[in-house]
């Protein structure tokens, strides 16, 4: 079934809409009408994006926000400035993400790619999900990645302190979006505030631009032109948050607007569970 449901009364959040995929969506959404949050690191360049947005949607509905979200005080900052912003949100797209080939450590003394792909979008949700569920129904789309296929979560070193390596962090994190969209899907469950994930596709981004590695910079290049547009990139983020197909279902990964499975660990309740406990205590949150 195809078709497009009217976003002309509802608002949604994006984070990390100043570039890439994440703009891309926020471009998608505002012309069907919504009002679009977008977030980033810099106050300027959020405020370019947000009129960029405005300029190729014709409408004029587009807020930048400003957070560091690798920084769980900035996330609550942020939080705080949406829910005074928005008296409902009808979807919220956690799109931010990064890659980095060598170990970073957060504001938090956390590792970089654990916290800015997992627990920014985990502690955000969190801190939004009454809103949420005020503004239900409502929709939260969590962009992962086909990386989540060959991850696996590693409970006794997460934050790869033993041994660092960007790829198996960033498996672990995308894989993490997965079960965190999945057992947040469990717990939301009669509320009408539905929770699903996505690989976008590979696209032509700033993504791992940050601290790339040499691999990955060479690779880049050479299937460049391989790769999907940020416009192509952002379609499934879009179908979610939007479209009528997808109304009342929850806990399912897409790829290409369709439905996909994931890693099968993504099903294993005990690990999800016990990912969202250790998560929760992470970001200083109940369980
Ligand atoms: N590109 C791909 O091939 C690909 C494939 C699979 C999955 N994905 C996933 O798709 C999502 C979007 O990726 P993309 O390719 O669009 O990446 P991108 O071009 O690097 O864009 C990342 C966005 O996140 C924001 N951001 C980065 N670090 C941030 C931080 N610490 N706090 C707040 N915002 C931050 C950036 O804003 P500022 O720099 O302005 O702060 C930007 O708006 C990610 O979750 C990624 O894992 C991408």
């Amino acid at each position: 079934m195809g078709g497009t449901l009217s976003m002309a009364d509802k608002v949604v959040l994006i984070t990390g809409g100043t570039g890439g995929i994440g703009k891309a969506t926020a471009i998608g959404l505002a012309t069907m009408g919504a009002r679009v949050g977008i977030t980033g690191r810099d106050l300027a360049r959020a405020e370019q994006a947000a009129s960029d947005i405005r300029a190729a949607s014709a409408n004029s509905a587009v807020d930048a926000f400003t957070a560091d979200m690798s920084s769980q005080a900035e996330v609550r900052r942020l939080a705080v400035s949406v829910l005074d912003a928005y008296p409902r949100l009808d979807v919220l797209v956690n799109n931010v993400g990064g890659f980095w080939a060598h170990r970073h450590l957060t504001a938090d003394g956390l590792e970089r790619t654990f916290a800015l792909n997992h627990l920014a979008p985990f502690l955000l949700t969190n801190l939004l999900l009454d809103r949420l569920k005020a503004s239900a129904p409502a929709r939260v789309v969590t962009v992962s990645s086909g990386a989540q296929s060959m991850g696996r979560i590693d409970f006794d070193d997460l934050q790869g302190a033993r041994n660092y390596s960007g790829q198996r962090a960033y498996n672990q994190s995308k894989l993490a979006n997965v079960m965190f969209s999945n057992e947040l899907a469990r717990r939301l469950d009669g509320t009408g505030v539905t929770a699903n994930s996505l690989h976008p596709g590979v696209v032509r981004s700033n993504f791992g631009a940050e601290d790339q590695a040499r691999w990955f910079a060479v690779m880049s290049r050479v299937i460049l032109p391989l790769l999907k547009t940020p416009v192509q990139g952002a379609q499934t983020s879009i179908y979610l948050a939007s479209s009528p197909d997808v109304v009342g279902l929850t806990g399912q990964f897409f790829a290409n607007r369709r439905n996909k499975r994931p890693n099968k660990l993504a099903y294993d309740t005990n690990i999800t569970g016990r990912l969202w406990q250790v998560s929760a205590d992470l970001v200083h949150i109940p369980y």
